[in-house]
């Protein structure tokens, strides 16, 4: 049994807003898709690791390869694959690369870069369940009251306890991810489960982790250094 875990890291940060886009920023002292590369490289169920970036951001990768004596000396980690204009554009560029290869892998995980600080526990959960689901995700309860404001039109979400926060990195077969994508006209899909359940494949939610925190905004990257710390 293959694994193979693609992290997404071709994204421009525009809601961050800085120079250096936020997935090549420092972290306490090691870029932040480092932090990434190097649990999927750490464990031992992944066999390779696909990372997917902007064309734009080859230097920017080439630091982040040469910061991390490991990094380059691995086989695991791929040659980097280019990613799209949306995020889905570029899960699928990682997932055509993945198909390219000699031994494609039987099944995969798709991570944020934006989310350094996954753990292996979570990993761990996704894949323990990946044995008898085609499609697994981390989840979080919603903790606050969830209301929906459109213009002046306000209606409380009276469903709380049945809405959740999704998380990567998120499992599946792999020819069940490459398929769905395969069909995907919509490059908007929000993430790679919502593409799944068009398949009615078999999905599973397990529990995620608060520190598992994406970083959107320079607060995400204060509040990621804080729990380093
Ligand atoms: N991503 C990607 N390709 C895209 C868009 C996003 O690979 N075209 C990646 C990002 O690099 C990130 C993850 O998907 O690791 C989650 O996306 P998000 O947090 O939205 O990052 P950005 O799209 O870069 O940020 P923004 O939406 O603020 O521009
Ligand atoms: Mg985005």
């Amino acid at each position: 049994m293959k694994t193979a875990v693609i992290i997404v890291a071709a994204g421009k940060g525009v809601r961050f807003g800085s120079e250096v886009p936020k997935q090549f920023l420092l972290l306490k002292g090691m870029f932040v898709l480092s932090y990434s590369l190097k649990i999927f490289l750490a464990h031992q169920a992944i066999h390779s690791i696909q990372p997917v970036i902007n064309d734009k951001h080859s230097k920017f990768y080439e630091d982040t390869l040469g910061s991390i004596k490991n990094f380059r000396k691995s086989k695991k980690i791929l040659s980097p694959t280019f990613g799209g204009d949306e995020r889905s554009l570029s899960v699928k560029s990682g997932l055509f690369a993945l198909a390219k290869l000699k031994e494609p892998p039987d099944q995969v995980l798709i991570h944020d870069a934006a989310r350094p600080l996954v753990s292996k526990k979570v990993i761990d959960r996704v894949l323990q369940n990946l044995s008898n689901y085609d499609a697994v995700f981390p989840v979080l309860p919603m903790v606050d009251t969830v209301w929906k404001i459109e213009k002046s039109r306000y209606e409380l979400m009276r469903d709380r306890d049945s809405l959740f926060r999704a998380q990567t990195p998120q499992g599946f077969k792999f020819p069940v991810i490459l398929e769905a994508h395969q069909k995907n006209t919509n490059y908007l899909a929000f993430d790679d489960i919502s593409l799944a359940t068009k398949l009615g494949v078999s999905i599973k939610h397990v529990e995620g982790c608060e520190t598992n925190l994406k970083i959107t905004t320079l607060q995400d990257l204060k509040r990621a250094e804080s729990l380093i710390e």
